[in-house]
């Protein structure tokens, strides 16, 4: 970015002529939302309110990692417990797809709901340029698709403002960096969150044991890290699969389900290269996952496959 004051005044006028009455803001504690939310709240004082949704796909912790970062901001931000809403709405849902449509409408909903009740028209969302770019161009560039959003229920009445997108990532840092944002040390994390880690039909049940398994790949990759052992990677998850594989306990053959590995390295997400970790990390990775939820996971794989030919998550 050239010239971020220059944008930044450019943005605060474009907002206060796109936003005549009150507006929300989608707020998901990543960049590219705070730097909105920066600029409309900035732009329109307090006729603007940012809303944190919290879907029950969230990972373990990451409520109070974002509730610390919103406080670190001049953000007045409300969180809005909405687990059981997204889980009823996705019970049993297998298709990717179809439960990114699903959370999409779940979300719209609830900004709806939450607006009418603030007395806004306006849904201010942190859209960049790839985000539209990759969720179909000017087909579907109403809303983004590819992140919180997938669904849009035809009757949703929300005007969607866009202060960001026509910016690129670095853009967007350089602006958030200028704008005094706080750094969040967070590796990226789906919009549609731990729904698209769990392979299969969604339930509370395997949510959760996608929630463990995605923890203790974190706590483990951070320890080596902090270690030396390794440099930071670009991303580091579990995803649980729809696979019954046997496995032994005690003198019994008992089914349960498998959890793939993925640590990643790339740069801006559009390929990537799967990291070769030292062989002790695995081991202990899949001793503390088989452990945790013995009698669930009796297996762990390690994701070897670049991008391309394989997606970075799973689905
Ligand atoms: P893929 O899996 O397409 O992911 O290689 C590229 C990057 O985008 C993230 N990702 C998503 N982010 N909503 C999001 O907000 C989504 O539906 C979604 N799908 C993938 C993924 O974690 C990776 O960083």
């Amino acid at each position: 970015m050239r010239d971020p004051a220059k944008f930044k005044a450019e943005a605060i006028a474009r907002i206060r002529a796109e936003v005549p009455g009150k507006a929300i803001v989608a707020a998901s504690g990543g960049i590219d939302s705070t730097v909105a939310a920066e600029l409309a709240q900035e732009a329109l004082g307090d006729r603007v309110e940012c809303l944190f949704v919290d879907t029950g796909l969230l990972r373990a912790g990451e409520i109070d990692l974002v509730e610390r970062f919103f406080r670190a901001s001049r953000l007045r931000y409300r969180v809005l417990p909405c687990a059981p809403r997204f889980l009823q709405a996705l019970d049993g849902v297998a298709d990717p797809e179809e439960k990114r449509r699903r959370i999409g409408a779940t979300f719209i909903h609830v900004f709806q709901e939450e607006a009418d009740r603030f007395g806004a028209d306006r849904l201010v969302q942190g859209t960049i340029a790839p985000d539209w770019i990759e969720s179909g161009g000017a087909l579907r560039d109403t809303i983004k698709t590819h992140h919180n959003v997938g669904g849009l229920p035809k009757d949703m009445r929300l005007k969607v403002v866009e202060p960001l997108r026509d910016l690129y990532k670095d853009e967007v840092r350089a602006l958030a960096e200028f704008l005094g944002v706080p750094k969040a040390e967070r590796q990226p994390f789906p919009g549609p969150g731990l729904a698209v880690r769990v392979g299969g039909p969604i339930t509370a049940e395997r949510v959760e044991r996608a929630r463990v398994a995605n923890a203790i790949v974190e706590e483990e990759v951070d320890r080596a890290i902090a270690a030396g052992k390794i440099p930071r990677p670009w991303q580091y998850f579990a995803v649980l699969l729809p696979v019954r594989t046997v496995g032994v306990t005690g003198d019994n053959r008992v089914y349960g389900e498998a959890v793939s590995v993925r640590i990643v390295e790339s740069l801006d997400a559009m390929t990537a290269t799967a990291v070769a970790p030292p062989p002790e990390l695995l081991r202990t990775i899949s001793e503390r996952i088989t452990r945790a939820l013995a009698g669930q996971v009796n297996r762990v794989l390690y994701d070897i496959t670049d991008k391309p030919p394989a997606t970075i998550e799973w689905e």
